[in-house]
């Protein structure tokens, strides 16, 4: 199984993304647009992982969200990776809101964690992002220019989530396997 960790992200901020999305699709040509119920926001990549590893890690990720604490975030703007040649990935990206930095903390836990369990987590720096869409094979998708900026709300992130990403001819179809609440039930949010 290919897993991944991330954010939970409540479903009025997937309505907003599918906004944005739909208002692109329209004015952008040449990506393959992410299924709706397939935007995430990645924390930490593991990879292929065996069942009975992914048994063991379950109580690590409890343990790691239950030190974490819940934290405020809005959408940010539209960019891609990489800044430089073909566009690949076409991105909407994520900004906390609260002072503290407890998301990019929780990636860098995840993460910490991870390696500590014998992944080859990345370390590359984080930068929290919804994938949107992804640059077809040999094409040039057009690049987004001038996008105004999704408004400002602010959504709580109350949860981490263990995905299960599966690849099929029409995309990655990702499967939440298991939600670990943010912070101790008696700390409150
Ligand atoms: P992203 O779309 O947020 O960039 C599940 O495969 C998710 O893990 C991908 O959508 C991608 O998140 C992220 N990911 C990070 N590193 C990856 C890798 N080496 N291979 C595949 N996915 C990776």
């Amino acid at each position: 199984m290919r897993l991944f960790l991330a954010a939970g992200l409540p479903d009025e901020l997937l309505g907003q993304v599918d906004e944005v999305r739909s208002s692109l699709a329209g004015r952008l040509d040449g990506w393959r647009w992410v299924r709706p119920a397939g935007v995430h926001l990645t924390l930490c990549f593991l990879g292929e992982v065996a069942p009975e590893s992914d048994r063991r890690a379950r109580g690590t990720w409890c343990r790691v969200a239950g030190a974490a604490r819940p934290f405020r975030i809005r959408l940010g703007r539209v960019g891609h990776f990489p800044v430089g040649g073909r566009p690949r990935v076409l991105w909407l990206g994520v900004e906390e809101t609260d002072p503290g930095d407890a998301l990019a903390a929780l990636a860098a836990e995840v993460g910490h964690a991870a390696r500590a369990l014998g992944w080859d987590a990345t370390s590359r720096p984080f930068h929290p992002h919804l994938t949107l869409a992804r640059g077809g094979r040999g094409g040039r998708p057009d690049r987004p220019h001038v996008v105004a900026r999704p408004a400002g709300n602010e959504f709580r992130v109350r949860e981490l989530v263990l995905y299960c990403s599966r690849l099929e001819p029409g995309g990655a179809r990702y499967t939440a396997l298991e939600s670990f609440p943010l912070g101790h039930p008696a700390g409150g949010t």
